[in-house]
């Protein structure tokens, strides 16, 4: 027997062969939209205002303690802060009995990030995707709040290519000990990378080994940046590409240091591309030299003015070039290290965790 039941027919529902008695909430119980390790969520109905929503009942027992209401009630009112367009909207909480906790959200018309990524996503409409995902999860970051549980089957994708983040703080109840900033910052770096997946593996821009254990607010910039700097890289193909074909080059001057100079600024926001590998990319381009001693230069001052002394800068940049990127990596180093030291964790975060 599962642990949940829904009947269709009779609209009862049953947690652990126990019935629900559910009639006096105010909501109708319609058909069951799914159901994971955490609880099973219905379609259903306010009756007062002719609502659909979707309504998520929890276990009521995890690893044989008795759930705490005023643990639900703290986490869901978090939940309820987040005033967002791309967060599902909750609109009740409640407990049945003591143990039984469902929450009432606005129930959403869509597909998982999932199955949106199984019909071959072009990358401009993924990049869109990507960037309104993590452009609000930083926004949830700055209010000090963590999903704990962000994966393609907790996004959904509406029409319009809009995105609804669900599942949202809620897996406190599933996960206790393990639910950690590392596993926050897994989740995150993971999300995009499959959002990324062709692009990812095709350029391997990423210091992934230092993301993997850095805080979580690093990885929305990351994913953010991973994406800009990616699609200058496919202006550089192009680029490469109307080379072979034996066209006129058309691109100017002009357009090719752009190119650079973002690639540098877009580099620097987020400290953490592999600088080797971009030089390597931007080398194996038909890019003339000059711009990719450009790109270590800007490269380097850029650096250095975010963690030095304007005269300091000034002086040194001049002296980097394509053969000699060895302080330009040192700079770049420093620069991750300043960056992650704003993230005071311990101190600053109110998480889901137990
Ligand atoms: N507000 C909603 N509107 C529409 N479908 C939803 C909504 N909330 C959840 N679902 C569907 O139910 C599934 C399970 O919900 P979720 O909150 O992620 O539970 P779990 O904790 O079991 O993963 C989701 O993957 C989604 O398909
Ligand atoms: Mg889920």
């Amino acid at each position: 027997m599962s642990k949940y039941h829904f009947d269709p027919d009779t609209k009862e529902l049953f947690i652990c062969d126990k019935k629900i008695n559910f009639s006096n909430s105010g909501y109708k119980l319609n058909s069951e939209i799914g159901h994971g390790a955490n609880g099973i969520v219905l379609k259903g109905e306010d009756s007062k205002l002719n609502r659909t929503v979707a309504i998520k009942f929890w276990l009521p027992y995890k690893e044989k303690t008795k759930p705490d209401p005023d643990k639900f009630y703290n986490e869901i009112r978090k939940i309820a802060q987040l005033d967002s367009d791309k967060i599902v909207k909750i609109y009740f909480a409640n407990v049945i009995e003591e143990s039984y906790f469902y929450a009432v959200y606005e129930f959403v018309q869509g597909e998982s990030l999932k199955k949106w990524l199984e019909n071959e996503q072009d990358f401009i409409s993924r990049c869109f995707v990507l960037e309104k995902i993590y452009n609000e999860m930083k926004e949830v970051h700055e209010k000090g709040i963590y999903h704990g549980d962000l994966h393609e089957e907790n996004i959904l994708i509406t029409s319009g290519d809009n995105v609804k983040i669900i599942d949202f703080g809620t897996s406190f109840f599933a996960r206790t000990k393990d639910d950690s900033h590392q596993r926050e910052t897994e989740l995150l770096l993971n999300t995009g990378l499959s959002i990324l997946k062709h692009e990812y593996t095709q350029y391997n821009l990423l210091e992934i080994s230092i993301l993997k254990v850095s805080p979580p607010e690093c990885i929305p910039p990351a994913m953010l940046m991973l994406s800009k700097v990616i699609e200058n890289f496919k202006k550089i193909d192009k680029l490469n590409e109307e080379l072979d074909e034996n066209s006129d080059d058309y691109w100017e001057d002009y357009d090719k240091h752009s190119i650079i100079f973002s690639l540098s600024d877009l580099t620097c926001e987020s400290p953490f591309f592999n600088l080797e590998r971009i030089i390597q990319l931007l080398k194996n381009s038909s890019l003339d030299d000059k711009y990719i001693d450009s790109f270590v230069s800007y490269t380097l001052s850029d650096s250095l003015a975010r963690i030095c002394e304007v005269e300091t800068y000034n002086t040194v940049y001049k002296k980097a070039n394509r053969e000699n990127i060895d302080l330009l990596k040192l700079t770049y180093t420093m620069l991750r290290i300043q960056y992650l030291r704003k993230f005071n964790t311990e101190a600053k975060m109110s998480t889901f965790k137990d």
